[in-house]
């Protein structure tokens, strides 16, 4: 088969095609053939170098994979050649303490597709069979791979902050991949949405997907306009998935009691932080990684019944990663570039 490997991570990364040995299943994996792969930020930072904890080049990238069924080993039940499915981000085993509780995401055998172990950039990958969802035929692939990154990734991030009806929740990055979805889930839970983006063209999608304000930031200080727009109290959520270079804003940004769900970190640098910020705040700072299968099923349930919109943004060949490296690092891309594995090599 072929598939794309990232050969050299750094500032100038080298991504390759490459004849690759396919796969064989274990008993109780799943070889499945790609149809389409979401071109994450993370997958971004694994490329500079920023994220390199426990990665190993070459390294085949990419865990936002949907595909079919080729192949099955000797055990698997769950699923059979034919089937349409999406694999959840981290690849799950589906027998640990985490997994019989629904919490994939925290697998104590979970390995991070395209990541720890190779991705779904190719033609094929192999995944356990605990760490797919079957996904109904109206959805397409480009649609389908983003059910698991990066719409349940911000659905288990929602779920996190306990959002109420009435509360204002405030998504950073809002025109990213997760961004465009957050504000989406934000809207449902009847909570008034303020979306800071830092591109103006991404203004108009954003008010169309249910942000009540949108905030455009350049050398403005957003919590200046959140405060504004809530009379002097705040938010009662922050949804932030830029991490430290709003972090002092997104931070200024929260209500009494606030609660703010940190989904993403861009840059890779540290932050200050005075915790009496924090303390006289009564504020929480809550962490969330990956979708856990619950909310990977919830996402595909939503999109099928058509309450919630995937948001792609272009759709490239699949050897064409570095044009999809360029488009998020321009900010151009809207939502999610995705790439395919049908048509390609
Ligand atoms: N927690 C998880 O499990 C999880 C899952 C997926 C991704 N992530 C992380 O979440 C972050 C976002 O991922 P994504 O896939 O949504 O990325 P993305 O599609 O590239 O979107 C990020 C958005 O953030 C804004 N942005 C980027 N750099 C910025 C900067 N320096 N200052 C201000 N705004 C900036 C831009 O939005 P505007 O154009 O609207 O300003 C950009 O479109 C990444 O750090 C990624 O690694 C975490
Ligand atoms: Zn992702
Ligand atoms: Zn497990």
């Amino acid at each position: 088969m072929k598939g794309v490997v990232l050969e050299k991570a750094g500032p100038e990364p080298r991504l390759v095609v490459r004849d690759l040995p396919l796969p064989s299943p274990g008993d109780y994996d799943a070889l499945v053939k790609v149809g389409a792969c979401g071109f994450c930020h993370h997958d971004l930072l694994v490329m500079e170098g920023v994220l390199r904890r426990g990665v190993k080049l070459p390294l085949v990238l990419g865990h936002e994979i949907a595909g079919e069924v080729a192949e099955v080993g000797a055990r698997v039940t769950a699923v059979q050649p034919g089937d349409r499915v999406v694999c959840l981000p981290t690849d799950a085993c589906g027998r640990c303490q985490q997994c019989l509780q629904g919490r994939e995401h925290r697998c104590l055998e979970g390995r991070g597709l395209g990541h720890r172990v190779d991705g779904g950039m190719a033609q094929y990958v192999r995944v356990r069979e605990a760490s797919l969802v079957k996904v109904p035929p109206q959805i397409p692939w480009e649609q389908a791979c983003l059910l698991a990154c990066p719409i349940g990734v911000a659905l288990q991030g929602i779920d996190e902050a306990h959002v109420q009806a009435g509360e204002t929740v405030v998504v950073t990055g809002a025109g990213g991949g997760l961004g465009v979805h957050l504000v989406q889930l934000a809207r449902s839970y009847d909570a008034r949405v303020l979306a800071v983006t830092s591109s103006e063209g991404k203004a108009d999608l954003l008010s169309k997907l249910g942000a009540h304000e949108v905030i455009v930031t350049g050398e403005l200080d957003f919590s200046e306009v959140v405060l504004a727009l809530t009379e002097d109290r705040g938010a009662e959520v922050v949804l932030d998935t830029v991490g430290s270079p709003l972090f002092p804003s997104a931070l200024r940004s929260l209500a009494p009691s606030g609660r703010m769900v940190l989904l993403g970190e861009v840059s890779g640098r540290e932050v200050r932080l005075n915790l009496a910020e924090l303390i006289f705040r009564n504020a929480k700072l809550i962490g969330s990684v990956g979708a856990s299968k619950p909310h990977l099923e919830q996402a595909t349930r939503l999109v099928a019944e058509g309450k919630l919109q995937p948001i792609v943004s272009h759709v490239l060949p699949g050897d064409e990663v570095m044009e999809a490296y360029k488009l998020l690092k321009s900010r151009e891309s809207i939502g999610r570039v995705v790439l395919d594995f049908t048509t390609i090599f």
